[in-house]
């Protein structure tokens, strides 16, 4: 184990880049972000995500037994913070329905790493539920903030989160979040061709020169619900190119290594966006993420086929000893790298079981 030369004197502090120090899987990747679904609800119906022929009437969401309390998830966290999580993400569903959720931020914002850091807490919305909420959640902890928008046109919206949802409150959550400092607030479209790519440039326009940082996500199979087809992927190279046509573009630098976003800015000094290319361009070689879902189980890839009862094990009674040897051995057996296999075109096992986004989180 190394010692970072920063340590102030007396107080020998563990150098986070010490190779021997951090927890890694099979192919070398560390357990760096957590991302956690507080609820499997959503007042949304977004096409891509939770589509109304089933999340209609008839479906049965988690019941609350199920759901792990406010005390199980900072347990979780704050083991997992103490195995090398830096970040942490709140999702959902919709997050802002999980009641009291600025008690919970109040408790993950508490947590420090071993070398003394709070934790990265943010959380991803659709923006609804938003400005009643952003003042109450930046007190309590939460740092940023990012905003699902799909469209600035209502027709196109409200065809897409299905719930005839308008984007002027979507917008003015955005502004709360801002106004609230939850910022650099970002905001993700995802495209689906045919359905909303004619706002790829107005979208642009829009967030230019605020201050937000509009990401382009490309539509994904996550889950099995969703009828995904590759031709209603616009690839993040056209995105790209759309832009830059209208508003020229030049690349920058990731921010970190495994970040999902990849960077340009306007050359006109106006600010940037990012493409998420998680189907033409897979980043599962840094992928750093873990996800729990609402009930307690932990996942190691998004498009997975099947988690680790993380809730048996608490409600079990395991100490937190165990409850860490677990999550280790989890981690460390690690192989996931579905995205990049999809690319390569390997056999992707079994699609009739995999996950839905809404269930484990963006
Ligand atoms: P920050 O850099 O902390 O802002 O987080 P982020 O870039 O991971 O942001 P966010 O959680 O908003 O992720 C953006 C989108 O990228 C998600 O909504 C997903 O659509 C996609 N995404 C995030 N993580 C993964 C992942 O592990 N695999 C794949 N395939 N897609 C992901
Ligand atoms: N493809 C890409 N992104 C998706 N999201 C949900 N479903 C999909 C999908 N099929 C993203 C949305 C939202 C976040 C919660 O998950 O961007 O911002
Ligand atoms: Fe709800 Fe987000 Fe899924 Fe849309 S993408 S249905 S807002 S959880
Ligand atoms: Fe990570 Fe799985 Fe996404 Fe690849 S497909 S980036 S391994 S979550």
């Amino acid at each position: 184990m190394r010692i970072a030369p920063e340590a102030p004197r007396g107080r020998a502090r563990v150098d986070p880049a010490s190779v021997d120090a951090v927890l890694t899987d099979t192919r070398g990747r560390a357990m760096r972000d957590l991302r956690i679904s507080v609820t499997d609800r959503c007042t949304f119906r977004c096409v891509y995500c939770m589509p109304k022929d089933v999340y209609g009437r008839g479906h049965a969401f988690l019941p609350r037994s199920d759901v792990l309390s406010f005390e199980e998830i900072t347990r979780v966290a704050r083991v997992a913070v103490a195995h090398g999580i830096e970040k942490i993400r709140l999702t959902g569903g919709e997050p802002l329905l999980r009641r009291d959720l600025p008690v919970l931020v109040e408790q993950l914002s508490a947590l420090t790493t071993p070398v003394g850091h709070p934790v990265d807490l943010a959380m991803t919305t659709n923006g609804a539920l938003l400005a009643r909420h952003a003042a109450r959640l930046h007190e309590a902890g939460l740092r940023r903030v990012t905003v699902s928008l799909d469209s600035l046109d209502d027709a196109t919206f409200m065809a897409m989160n299905d719930v005839g949802f308008p984007v002027a409150k979507v917008l003015r959550g955005i502004d709360a979040a801002r106004e609230a400092g939850l910022g650099p607030v970002k905001v993700n479209m995802v495209v689906k061709r045919g359905h909303n790519d004619q706002d790829i440039v107005p979208m642009a326009r829009h967030f230019a020169g605020t201050g937000v940082v509009l990401r382009f996500i490309e539509y994904m199979d996550v889950g099995t619900t969703n009828g995904w087809r590759l031709e209603h992927v616009v690839p993040s190279a056209e995105v790209v190119e759309r832009i830059d046509a209208v508003m020229p573009l030049e690349p920058v630098a990731p921010q970190y290594p495994g970040e999902t976003s990849s960077r340009w800015r306007y050359r006109d000094g106006s600010g940037e966006i990012g493409v998420i290319s998680s189907v033409t361009q897979a980043f599962c070689h840094a992928c750093t993420r873990a996800r729990i879902s609402t009930d307690g189980t932990l996942f190691t890839c998004l498009f997975a086929t099947g988690g680790h009862d993380l809730r048996g094990l608490i409600r079990g009674g395991a100490s937190d000893a165990e409850l860490a040897d677990a999550m280790s051995g989890i981690w460390r057996g690690r192989t996931d790298r579905y995205s990049e296999a999809r690319g390569a075109a390997e056999p992707l096992g079994a699609p009739g079981h995999r996950i839905e986004m809404s269930y484990i989180g963006g």
